[in-house]
């Protein structure tokens, strides 16, 4: 059949893909061990499930209005305030089927043919591809590994030109878990406002962070960078809500208003059971974010001991989120069976086959001379999965 043209410059989601390969290879008998996932290995917490059986027994299972019910906006609108001192009205919100949607949303809103947004590299991998089905040509800009991977202001300058409509920014990062500083933020924030750029701050692991950092929200950092910045978040991975699809946005008016009407064409409003859980999850108690956090810390720590502990292995501490981004390029142009490791997919590839662990390769993230390991998977799997990776390593000659 004759497809659009633009499928052919996307590819299927890469992490989905792994976990699916994974699944298949258990599915098979292979034990797999996999630091693909991206989403928590913790239940949703008890109260917010209740919610939605409460939801469905009470027959909620309607069409809600489009941009969500106005209590979940509500209790975005408190946690705004309460977590992140910002004000927004209930028509600058609106509810979507899930974070990626919120930024599929974003671009479909905003974008003409032609018109750029800029995608720090690592980048999270539909980040491009959300661009480009939007008409619009994304302007990879990439990060350098001792800056932590995080952009800096001179690079951001060299990127923006007449036709940049957006820069998306990622704190804490997926895939590389760093987290920026209000002062590493700032003057990127403001250089998007002056040139009437808008910030597509995607901050969905913003509950995610270290090492006492503080998070800083970007529409925070002031008036005019409020005024040019569009705050993606959601439940998923706060609360360990994967499954149950729900995003928001708050930005704008008038593009919350546009992405309202997109939204009303296509999917409709977001799942009403979802969104009753999502209330219960962002106006109750906190208390297992917070350890399910702590959790992350330990598996963090873990994790980076045996990463240095690698010959040539090098890797920013990730300060946030649930990922680490290691840089296996020493092991690239190595050999096994006569078959050279040219690259992070090749590498990727081996692992899975000899080692038997499921990673991403970095170039689905933009950065080739790396590999992601996603941490969302229990200390006792970690351990195993890291002999298994040093174990495959050494089989490299
Ligand atoms: C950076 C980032 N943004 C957004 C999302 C979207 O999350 P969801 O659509 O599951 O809410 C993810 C999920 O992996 C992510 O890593």
């Amino acid at each position: 059949m004759k497809l659009c043209d633009k499928l052919q410059n996307i590819q299927p989601s890469p992490t989905l893909a792994v976990n699916a390969k994974a699944a298949e290879l258990r599915a098979q008998g292979a034990d797999i061990i996999s630091f693909g996932v991206g989403e928590p290995d913790f239940d949703t917490p008890a109260h917010v499930r209740q919610a939605g059986i409460d939801a469905i027994n009470q027959g909620f299972t309607r069409y809600t209005p489009v941009d969500g019910i106005p209590e979940l906006k509500k209790a975005i609108a408190d946690k705004f305030k309460r977590d992140n001192g910002l004000d927004y009205a209930l028509d600058e919100i609106i509810v979507n089927c899930g974070g990626k949607h919120s930024g599929y949303l974003v671009m479909q809103a905003l974008l003409n043919p032609g018109d750029e947004v800029i995608v720090p590299a690592p980048y999270w991998v539909s980040y491009p591809p959300m661009v480009i089905l939007a008409g619009g040509t994304p302007v990879i800009v990439p990060t350098r590994e001792e800056d932590e991977f995080k952009l800096n202001p001179a690079d951001l300058k060299a990127a923006i030109n007449s036709k940049t409509r957006a820069l998306i920014l990622n704190s804490p990062s997926n895939p590389t878990g760093s987290v920026y500083t209000a002062e590493e933020l700032k003057p990127l924030a403001e250089m998007c406002a002056e040139a009437g750029v808008l910030i597509v701050s995607d901050e969905i692991y913003e509950c995610m962070v270290f090492d006492g950092l503080k998070f800083t929200a970007t529409a925070s950092l002031s008036e005019k960078v409020f005024q040019h910045t569009v705050t993606l978040n959601g439940v998923s991975k706060t609360y360990a809500m994967t499954g149950w699809r729900i995003g928001y946005m708050a930005g704008p008016k008038d593009l919350i208003k546009a992405c309202n009407k997109i939204q009303s064409q296509s999917t409709s409003n977001p799942c009403s059971i979802s969104q009753k859980a999502a209330v219960a999850a962002l106006s109750g108690p906190q208390d297992e974010v917070g350890r399910m956090c702590a959790e992350f810390v330990k598996r963090r720590d873990y994790i980076m001991e045996r990463l240095l502990a690698i010959p040539q292995v090098t890797c920013p501490r990730p300060r946030g989120a649930f990922y680490a981004m290691p840089n296996f390029s020493a092991y690239f142009g190595k050999k096994v069976g006569g078959k050279v490791i040219n690259g992070s997919v090749d590498l990727s590839g081996f692992l899975l086959e000899e080692g038997h662990i499921a990673t991403v390769a970095g170039a689905a993230f933009g950065e080739d001379t790396c590999i992601r390991l996603s941490f969302a998977t229990s200390m006792e799997k970690i351990t195993e999965g890291l002999n298994r990776l040093e174990a495959a390593l050494k089989k490299l000659s």
